[in-house]
């Protein structure tokens, strides 16, 4: 069996994060949410050849980033480039020459899913011989979303956001396929969007008759394509770190709950109320972090409070009176006493906000 990542798309739901950098590579947890798929499939399945979908835009960023990674080691990976993003299927069909005769776990690179699941599907797939199976999820409102009607262990119909739908089990964005989904994406058209929908593929499935299954996820699971979530998320990987304090910590620092420090970290006179992660190389003075805050590598905060936040690499938070809260912030940003209002921000790469 293969894995197929797709990690191509725009991303324009979290502009501006995503104006220098991928969705896919965005930190959750101060780890990319690609990197997170790849514990899963590397823990949970014997897959060791992986396929990843690309943007033309962003294509070189990820497929830099997955060589120069540990994943690089364990897993050998091809990289396709997709011209534009038309959709799901589209992504899929033109990875058909490097999945071959195999089966594949086809996951889009912006999901995250609780340990377990990966391994419970892929046994049950291979149990099964189904030609298809989705992995659905039970929501209170599936109306935005692939909404699957099923039956016993089958799937007998999927509508892309229904007005009214038959069931609250949804399309979670995690499939496995046997080769013969490639047959059933060269018989659909695209959408009333432009875009070829792996739904279609799935329903073409359906209406000739082949087993198409499903599993329900019992864990969490995220979409991390919005701000909200990609917060949410990071609030739940959090709750499952352990404490591991790698650089000196004094007398003036006050420490509660789960933490992670990195090494070369200096803490002066502040509070961390955990959970918190701090990377390498990061200054925190007078200040209060935490908690459910991820700080990425070679930060200065000064006299500023945060929580529930996600903070990238190299950036410098110096005099901020409200509490940063329920914040994003991009690498390289600069704010020294500036930021009013409620304290929730959205930052791009490199933002430059400073007051004398
Ligand atoms: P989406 O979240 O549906 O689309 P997007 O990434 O363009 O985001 P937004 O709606 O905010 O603009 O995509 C889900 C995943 O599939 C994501 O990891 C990107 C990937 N994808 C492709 O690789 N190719 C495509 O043609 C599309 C539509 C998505």
């Amino acid at each position: 069996m293969k894995a197929v990542i797709l990690s191509g798309g725009s991303g324009q739901r979290l502009l501006p994060l995503t104006s220098k950098t991928t969705k896919q590579l965005l930190p959750i947890a101060n780890k990319p949410t690609l990197f997170h798929i790849l514990d899963r499939i590397k823990e949970e399945t014997e897959i060791k050849s992986v396929v990843v979908v690309v943007s033309q835009d962003f294509g070189h960023q990820v497929k830099e980033t997955l060589l120069n990674s540990e994943y690089s080691k364990y897993f050998s990976m091809d990289f396709v480039f997709q011209d534009q993003p038309l959709g799901l299927a589209h992504a899929v069909q033109i990875t058909k020459g490097q999945v071959g005769d195999d089966s594949f776990l086809m996951f889009l690179g912006d999901i995250l899913i609780e340990k377990g699941e990966v391994k419970k599907a892929v046994e049950k797939f291979s149990k099964d011989n189904f030609e298809t199976t989705v992995f659905l999820n039970e929501v209170e409102d599936p109306r935005p979303y692939g909404v699957a009607e099923v039956d016993g262990e089958r799937v007998l119909k999927l509508i892309e956001k229904p007005e009214n739908p038959k069931s609250n089990l949804c399309l979670s964005g995690i499939y496995l396929f046997k080769p013969s989904i490639f047959f059933a994406i060269e018989n659909i058209k695209p959408s009333f969007r432009g875009e070829l929908e792996i739904t279609d593929a799935v329903d073409f499935q359906i209406q000739k008759g082949k087993k198409v299954g499903y599993y329900k996820i019992n864990g969490l699971w995220f979409d991390v394509g919005t701000p909200e979530n990609m917060l949410l998320a990071n609030q739940f990987l959090l709750s499952k770190i352990e404490n591991e304090i790698e650089s000196e910590v004094n007398d003036s620092v006050k420490i509660k709950g789960l933490v992670q420090i990195g090494k070369n970290v200096i803490i002066e006179n502040s509070e961390i109320t955990g959970p918190v992660i701090i990377a390498d190389n990061t200054i925190i003075k007078d200040s209060k972090i935490g908690p459910n805050v991820s700080l990425a590598s070679n930060i200065v905060i000064e006299s500023s409070n945060i929580e529930n936040s996600i903070i990238r690499d190299n950036s410098k938070i110096k005099n901020i009176e409200v509490t940063i809260s329920d914040s994003i912030m991009g690498e390289n940003v600069e704010i020294n006493r500036t930021l009013k209002g409620k304290g929730d921000y959205i930052l791009g790469d490199g933002i430059k906000c400073m007051s004398s």
